[in-house]
Protein backbone atom coordinates (compact mmCIF):
# COMPACT_ATOMS: atom_id res chain seq x y z
CA UNK A 1 0.00 0.00 0.00
CA UNK A 2 2.31 3.05 1.48
CA UNK A 3 5.33 3.72 3.29
CA UNK A 4 3.84 6.17 5.62
CA UNK A 5 5.21 9.34 7.79
CA UNK A 6 6.58 8.34 11.10
CA UNK A 7 5.08 10.38 14.30
CA UNK A 8 7.45 11.84 16.33
CA UNK A 9 7.55 12.87 19.94
CA UNK A 10 5.10 15.35 20.86
CA UNK A 11 2.26 14.20 18.46
CA UNK A 12 -0.45 12.96 20.60
CA UNK A 13 -1.07 10.10 19.02
CA UNK A 14 2.24 8.52 20.22
CA UNK A 15 0.56 8.78 23.75
CA UNK A 16 -2.91 7.48 23.05
CA UNK A 17 -4.22 3.57 24.42
CA UNK A 18 -4.65 1.64 21.33
CA UNK A 19 -8.28 -0.20 20.90
CA UNK A 20 -8.44 -3.96 20.32
CA UNK A 21 -8.85 -4.85 16.68
CA UNK A 22 -12.40 -6.28 16.44
CA UNK A 23 -13.22 -6.59 12.99
CA UNK A 24 -11.04 -7.52 10.54
CA UNK A 25 -11.87 -5.59 7.87
CA UNK A 26 -10.51 -3.99 4.47
CA UNK A 27 -9.36 -0.99 6.33
CA UNK A 28 -7.69 -3.19 8.83
CA UNK A 29 -5.44 -5.43 5.95
CA UNK A 30 -4.28 -2.18 4.44
CA UNK A 31 -3.56 -0.56 7.48
CA UNK A 32 -1.39 -3.55 8.15
CA UNK A 33 -0.36 -3.52 4.79
CA UNK A 34 1.10 -0.06 5.78
CA UNK A 35 2.80 -1.08 8.88
CA UNK A 36 4.64 -3.89 6.54
CA UNK A 37 5.49 -1.35 3.64
CA UNK A 38 6.73 1.11 6.66
CA UNK A 39 8.87 -1.30 9.01
CA UNK A 40 10.64 -2.61 5.29
CA UNK A 41 13.54 0.14 5.61
CA UNK A 42 17.65 -0.78 6.93
CA UNK A 43 17.68 0.26 10.74
CA UNK A 44 13.70 0.17 10.97
CA UNK A 45 13.37 -2.64 13.62
CA UNK A 46 9.92 -2.36 14.46
CA UNK A 47 6.57 -0.25 13.94
CA UNK A 48 3.14 0.20 16.17
CA UNK A 49 -0.04 1.52 14.68
CA UNK A 50 0.54 5.35 16.54
CA UNK A 51 3.48 5.84 15.02
CA UNK A 52 1.87 6.18 11.73
CA UNK A 53 -0.78 8.00 13.08
CA UNK A 54 -3.14 5.02 14.23
CA UNK A 55 -4.57 4.01 17.24
CA UNK A 56 -5.37 -0.43 16.50
CA UNK A 57 -3.25 -2.38 18.16
CA UNK A 58 -0.88 -3.96 16.03
CA UNK A 59 2.58 -3.63 15.18
CA UNK A 60 4.99 -5.07 12.96
CA UNK A 61 8.86 -6.18 12.75
CA UNK A 62 11.81 -6.24 11.16
CA UNK A 63 14.05 -8.76 12.80
CA UNK A 64 17.24 -10.09 10.92
CA UNK A 65 15.95 -9.57 7.76
CA UNK A 66 12.40 -10.79 8.76
CA UNK A 67 9.44 -9.10 8.82
CA UNK A 68 6.24 -9.92 10.48
CA UNK A 69 2.89 -8.45 12.35
CA UNK A 70 0.60 -8.69 14.95
CA UNK A 71 -2.85 -7.83 15.81
CA UNK A 72 -4.07 -7.40 19.41
CA UNK A 73 -0.16 -8.52 21.14
CA UNK A 74 -0.13 -9.28 24.54
CA UNK A 75 2.93 -9.98 26.15
CA UNK A 76 2.40 -13.32 28.09
CA UNK A 77 5.77 -14.24 29.04
CA UNK A 78 8.95 -12.34 29.51
CA UNK A 79 12.26 -14.11 31.36
CA UNK A 80 15.67 -13.54 32.97
CA UNK A 81 16.47 -10.36 34.90
CA UNK A 82 15.67 -6.88 32.94
CA UNK A 83 19.60 -5.84 31.40
CA UNK A 84 19.87 -2.51 30.54
CA UNK A 85 20.52 -2.35 27.06
CA UNK A 86 20.74 0.27 24.01
CA UNK A 87 17.48 1.12 22.03
CA UNK A 88 16.59 4.41 20.33
CA UNK A 89 12.65 4.65 18.38
CA UNK A 90 12.13 6.11 15.04
CA UNK A 91 9.17 8.13 17.05
CA UNK A 92 12.63 9.82 18.99
CA UNK A 93 15.11 10.18 15.96
CA UNK A 94 18.80 10.36 16.51
CA UNK A 95 18.67 9.35 20.08
CA UNK A 96 19.63 6.49 21.95
CA UNK A 97 19.19 5.84 25.56
CA UNK A 98 19.95 2.69 28.08
CA UNK A 99 16.69 0.73 28.55
CA UNK A 100 15.92 -1.73 31.28
CA UNK A 101 14.54 -4.85 29.02
CA UNK A 102 14.05 -8.66 29.74
CA UNK A 103 15.97 -10.39 27.37
CA UNK A 104 13.50 -13.29 26.50
CA UNK A 105 10.08 -11.98 25.67
CA UNK A 106 6.34 -14.08 24.56
CA UNK A 107 3.86 -12.53 23.11
CA UNK A 108 0.12 -13.34 21.87
CA UNK A 109 -2.15 -11.86 19.78
CA UNK A 110 -4.04 -12.75 16.21
CA UNK A 111 -3.21 -12.55 12.60
CA UNK A 112 -5.72 -11.21 9.46
CA UNK A 113 -7.33 -14.48 9.62
CA UNK A 114 -8.10 -13.93 13.39
CA UNK A 115 -6.01 -16.86 14.10
CA UNK A 116 -4.05 -16.61 17.22
CA UNK A 117 -0.04 -16.11 16.61
CA UNK A 118 2.87 -16.07 19.04
CA UNK A 119 5.98 -14.53 18.80
CA UNK A 120 8.84 -15.35 20.75
CA UNK A 121 12.99 -14.46 20.95
CA UNK A 122 15.99 -13.28 23.14
CA UNK A 123 17.65 -10.01 22.48
CA UNK A 124 16.58 -7.30 19.70
CA UNK A 125 13.50 -9.76 18.81
CA UNK A 126 12.70 -9.21 22.85
CA UNK A 127 13.63 -6.19 23.12
CA UNK A 128 11.35 -4.88 20.27
CA UNK A 129 8.47 -6.65 21.65
CA UNK A 130 8.59 -4.95 24.65
CA UNK A 131 9.23 -1.77 23.16
CA UNK A 132 6.31 -2.10 20.28
CA UNK A 133 4.12 -3.35 23.08
CA UNK A 134 4.50 -0.23 25.33
CA UNK A 135 3.65 1.77 22.18
CA UNK A 136 -0.19 0.32 22.01
CA UNK A 137 -0.41 1.58 25.36
CA UNK A 138 0.94 4.89 24.52
CA UNK A 139 4.04 4.86 26.20
CA UNK A 140 7.44 5.49 24.47
CA UNK A 141 10.49 3.96 25.93
CA UNK A 142 11.85 7.24 27.54
CA UNK A 143 8.96 6.41 30.09
CA UNK A 144 11.49 3.80 31.19
CA UNK A 145 14.39 5.51 31.90
CA UNK A 146 15.29 6.57 35.20
CA UNK A 147 14.44 10.25 36.17
CA UNK A 148 17.82 11.52 35.51
CA UNK A 149 18.63 9.92 32.24
CA UNK A 150 15.11 11.26 31.47
CA UNK A 151 15.99 14.21 32.54
CA UNK A 152 18.78 14.46 29.89
CA UNK A 153 16.78 12.77 27.05
CA UNK A 154 14.30 15.63 27.50
CA UNK A 155 17.03 18.37 27.13
CA UNK A 156 18.36 16.59 23.81
CA UNK A 157 14.81 16.07 22.29
CA UNK A 158 13.98 19.86 22.84
CA UNK A 159 17.85 20.69 21.21
CA UNK A 160 16.83 18.21 18.09
CA UNK A 161 15.88 19.60 14.66
CA UNK A 162 13.19 17.57 14.40
CA UNK A 163 11.39 18.78 17.34
NI1 LIG B 1 9.41 3.05 19.02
Amino acid sequence: MAIREIRVFGDPVLRTVCDPVTTIDDGVRAHVQDLLDTVDMEGRAGLASTQIGHTLRAFSLNIDGEISYILNPEIIALEGEPVLTGEGCLSVPDLWFEVPRYPRATVRGIDLDGEPVEISGEGLMAQALQHECDHLDGKLYLSRLDRETRGEAMRQIRSSSWF
